[in-house]
């Protein structure tokens, strides 16, 4: 991957994500070993902001990306081989509301082309709610038509840089696991997982119809934990529930607080800072206290 030059387009997320992690950026940085990275490793890429940052500052030398969506997994390789076909395609379809449940409804992935499969993703997601996506128990995307004045549907610059930042890039659809195993020394991993809800209503996290309870949370502690004994940094963000930290803590990994502005949530008054976890498999820091004791 090549260094980034001032006259280089820098690649920045193209989807809206649930999830997004602009909001705790300064705090992931922070984390992360300074210098080249030989091996990125984000087992829960969705819109990828980590992976787009540290490619941004040209630090990543090989990476492995991994969703168990396979929309986003589709759209995300589409732009990393064709990213020209994607600009073209996305723009097929007005913007408004009749076109929309046309596109949403009638439209069924896997009998458009390639290229229109990964176009319509990129549509919806600019077009639909909040950038939201959500499926139903059938499977099938329900997010109603977001009704915005003037919708950007591709910023062809940022999709060709990003296309660039996927040179040397394999983007795999698995389960996390199979993923975090490939970690091996010298490796650096981010694991952004749905949450651990907050309350039984609160929070937003089902992103493919698929379940991620705790189980799942139970499954990727594990797998976080076994990092260290790969040789590979592990750095993780979830909720700041008595559920996460029980599972974090029983693996001496080394925990902190922070806070992010989510805005997922669709009352306002709802989107203030919320603290979150911040879990790291080595001190990541040599000066500050190891396991925070701040419940
Ligand atoms: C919090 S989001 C990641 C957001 C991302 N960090 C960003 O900046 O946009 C969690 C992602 O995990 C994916 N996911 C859910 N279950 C998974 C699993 N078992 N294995 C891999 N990915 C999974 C979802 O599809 C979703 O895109």
């Amino acid at each position: 991957m090549a260094k980034r030059t001032s006259s280089r387009p820098t690649p920045r997320p193209f989807l809206k994500w649930a999830g997004g992690k602009r909001a705790l950026m300064d705090d992931i940085m922070q984390r992360i070993p300074d210098g080249p990275i030989e091996l990125f490793v984000e087992p829960f890429l969705g819109g990828g902001a980590v992976f787009l940052d540290l490619a941004r500052q040209g630090r990543i030398k090989r990476a492995i990306l991994n969703d168990r969506n396979p929309e986003l997994v589709h759209t995300w390789r589409t732009v990393q081989r064709e990213p020209d076909a994607l600009i073209e395609a996305v723009q097929q379809w007005a913007v408004d509301s009749e076109t929309y449940y046309h596109v949403r409804d009638e439209l069924e992935p896997a009998a458009l082309s390639p290229i229109d499969r990964a176009a319509r993703v990129l549509w919806l997601n600019r077009t639909c709610f909040n950038g939201l996506y959500r499926k139903n128990r059938k499977g099938k995307f329900n997010v109603p038509f977001g009704k915005y004045k003037r919708v950007n549907l591709a910023d062809a610059e940022n999709i060709r840089a990003v296309s660039a930042a996927l040179r040397d890039v394999t983007i795999h659809d698995f389960d996390f696991e199979s993923i975090m195993l490939m970690a091996g020394r010298d490796a650096v991993v981010y694991c952004d997982p749905p949450y651990v809800p907050v309350s039984k209503t609160s929070s937003f996290n089902n992103y493919d119809g698929l379940p991620f309870g705790m189980p799942e949370q139970a499954r990727l502690a594990e797998a976080f934990s076994a990092l260290e004994e790969q040789g590979a940094f592990g750095i993780l963000s979830n909720s700041w529930t008595e559920e996460t930290l029980e599972l974090y803590e029983r693996h001496g990994l080394f925990i902190d607080q922070v806070f992010a502005r989510r805005n997922i949530n669709s009352k306002a008054g709802k989107r203030g800072p919320v603290p979150e976890v911040m879990v790291t498999t080595r001190p990541w820091q040599t000066a500050a206290p190891r396991v925070a004791n701040i419940r």
